[in-house]
Order: structure tokens, then C-alpha cells, then sequence
């Protein structure tokens, strides 16, 4: 019997895990192994993904799912099991990126649109074969207050992109993520935390509107949303003013219907996300479930104990289980700050 979009999308919400992003592109990999020393070949791209999905305690009790590149899906551990299959005995759904990056949007100065909707019928149709249950499309919207930006226009071609991304997935069986990503980097000092809020309202009502005109199921898909936090230049916020202030947002925008919320971690500190997600669990009373779907908030400890060397693998391991943990304690509300020393 064939899974339904909703069964995928609820297994992908388990209680108390989350999505593990590791669908860095062979370009945005360089620049993490740039960080480590580490050089961005095949077999060191390899061997970091067999860590990561090989680490049995995090991918059993923290992570529901895994977001691969397509090199990613097509590899297979060294001793030839292939990394979906690893990823499915660990009880998680295997995923695929099928976005082909933001390019500059014609006639919108500073302004991106996410591209790859040509030929992705087909893709997705193989995707499947190869064995993703789910999918993800991330739109770039930057704030840039002073040049007035971002335009509706842009944030309505994004959107639409979004929703026929969205509706190719569910007609072949594939839960889309569905990510506009209000992004957080920026010179701009008057990128406030009212900015980010404003401009991600105004993404989320089109975003939704565009779903509904093209016809997607809203209760088999996720939403991969920012929090709404200040620009990394802005003036700064406590940790409770984004955790209100994001559901506030949410609750204004995201029908009931969506089953699950898994944020993306945008440049946060780990423990910043990891405590951002727990305090809105805390706050409660919201339709849908709220977890992660971490890269870089999940990642960065476990590169850095890796540091591309064989005999670091057990404790990047722990590295990754340990922030797995911590982000699985706030999915379910519990975290607290003494958890980190403890484990530490
Ligand atoms: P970050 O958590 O590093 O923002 O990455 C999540 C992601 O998948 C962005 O598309």
C-alpha cells in the first residue's frame, strides 16, 4: 500500500525530532570545509554524510527526516549500503532539494528568484524511485529597508514558483517543503525585529495564496519558515520577543490545516535556535506542530570535531547527537539551558 502525503508529512513531525538539513550543494558544502580545512571532494563529501547518517543514537531518537543534494541521494555508505536506505533503517524519511538556486530576478534590481520548475516533473518522478518521500524549494527574500526593498513583485514571483513546485511534488507522491526564507543577513541597521516581521506577514499571506490558487493540499505539506528575528545589524531582541513575536506571526498567517512547521536556523547561533524553538513550544497553543529542520544549527559543532579526520568520527558524532538532542528536547517544550552543561 502506497504512503499518503499525509502519512509522510506526520511522520516527518514525530514527536520530540526534527529534519536534519544536509542538502548543502557542492558549492555551499565548500564553504563549511572551507571553515574546517577541509577539501571539497567526492570522497570527503562521502565520508561526511556516512558520518552524519550513520550516527545511529541522533538519527534514531532525534531525526524524522533528511534533506539530501542530489549527489547525496545517489551516494551509498563505504560498505555499499545506499545513504536512503541508511536513512530509512533509522526510521527517518528520506528528502531531496530540488531547487536549482536563486538567480537574480530580471528587471528587480538586488532581488532574487529561486529557479529549476523546467523538467521537474521528471525529477521528482526519479527522485521518488531513488526514494524521497519529501522535498524542498527555498525562495531568498532579502530585506533591505533603505532601497525599499523587498517588492511585492518579487515576493509574488517567488510565491508563485513556491506553489507550482509545491503541486508537481504532491502529483507525484512527495511532500513539498515549502521554504520562503526571509533571510537575516544584512548591513542594514534598521533591519528591526518589526521589519522582519512585516516583511515575512506579507511573504506568508502570499505564499498561502498562491497555494491555494494552484490548488495545494495544505494538509500534505510543510512549511519551512524563518523566525522573526532583527537583521544580524539591527538592534537586537531577547530570545522570548522572537519566540512571541514568531508565533504571533505564524498565527496570523499559517492556516490550521498545514500539519507541521519545521524552521530553518538562518545563520543563529545553535543554542539560540535550539532555545528559540523550545520557548514557542513552551508558549503553545498553535494547530500545528513546530519543529527544526537545522543545517547549519545542527552541523557546525559535528564539522568542526570532524575536521575531515578519520579517527574524529565518534566525537563529531557526539557532537551531532548532542545538538540533535537538544533541538529534540525543544521540539517537545522541555529543553533548558542546564541541559546543554550537562551533556557538555
Ligand atoms: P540553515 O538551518 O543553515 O538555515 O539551513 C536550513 C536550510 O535547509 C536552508 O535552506
Amino acid at each position: 500500500m502506497s504512503e499518503t502525503l499525509q502519512d509522510i508529512a506526520a511522520a516527518m513531525m514525530a514527536d520530540g525530532q526534527g529534519i536534519l538539513a544536509a542538502d548543502e550543494s557542492t558549492g555551499t558544502i565548500q564553504k563549511r570545509f572551507d571553515q574546517i580545512g577541509v577539501e571539497n571532494t567526492e570522497a570527503n563529501r562521502q565520508a561526511y554524510r556516512e558520518l552524519l547518517f550513520t550516527a545511529d543514537e541522533a538519527m534514531k531518537n532525534y531525526v524524522s527526516g533528511v534533506i539530501l543534494f542530489d549527489e547525496t541521494l545517489r551516494q551509498s555508505t563505504l560498505d555499499g549500503r545506499r545513504f536512503a536506505e541508511v536513512i530509512k533503517a533509522a526510521g527517518a524519511v528520506p528528502g531531496i532539494k530540488v531547487d536549482a538556486g536563486a538567480k537574480p530576478l530580471a528587471l528587480f534590481p538586488g532581488e532574487k528568484v529561486t529557479e529549476g520548475l523546467d523538467g521537474l516533473r521528471g525529477r521528482l518522478q526519479e527522485y521518488y524511485k531513488l526514494g524521497a518521500r519529501f522535498a524542498k524549494w527555498r525562495a531568498v527574500i532579502d530585506i533591505l529597508p533603505a532601497e525599499g526593498l523587498p517588492t511585492t513583485g518579487a515576493i509574488a514571483c517567488n510565491a508563485h514558483a513556491l506553489a507550482r513546485y509545491a503541486a508537481l511534488c504532491q502529483e507525484n507522491g512527495i511532500v513539498p517543503i515549502v521554504e520562503p526564507e526571509v533571510i537575516m543577513d544584512g548591513p542594514n541597521s534598521h533591519h528591526d525585529v518589526d521589519t522582519c516581521y512585516k516583511v515575512t506577514e506579507l511573504t506568508l499571506n502570499i505564499v498561502f495564496d498562491e497555494l491555494y490558487a494552484q490548488r495545494v493540499d495544505l494538509t500534505g505539506m510543510i512549511l519551512k519558515p524563518n523566525m522573526i528575528v532583527p537583521g544580524q545589524n539591527g538592534p537586537q531582541v531577547s530570545t522570548r520577543e522572537v519566540a512571541e513575536r514568531t508565533v504571533e506571526c505564524l498565527k496570523a498567517t499559517v492556516p490550521a490545516a498545514v500539519p507541521g512547521i519545521a524552521f530553518l536556523s538562518g545563520g543563529q547561533s545553535d543554542e539560540a535556535a535550539t532555545e528559540h524553538l523550545a520557548i514557542m513550544n513552551q508558549i503553545g497553543g498553535f494547530p500545528w506542530k513546530m519543529t527544526f529542520s537545522y543545517g547549519r544549527a545542527l552541523q557546525q559543532a559535528c564539522l568542526k570535531a570532524w575536521s575531515g579526520k578519520k579517527e574524529n568520527v565518534p566525537a563529531a558524532q557526539a557532537a551531532f547527537k548532542h545538538r540533535a538532542k537538544m533541538n529534540g528536547l525543544a521540539a517537545l517544550g522541555r529543553w533548558r539551558a542546564e541541559d546543554e552543561r550537562e551533556a557538555a
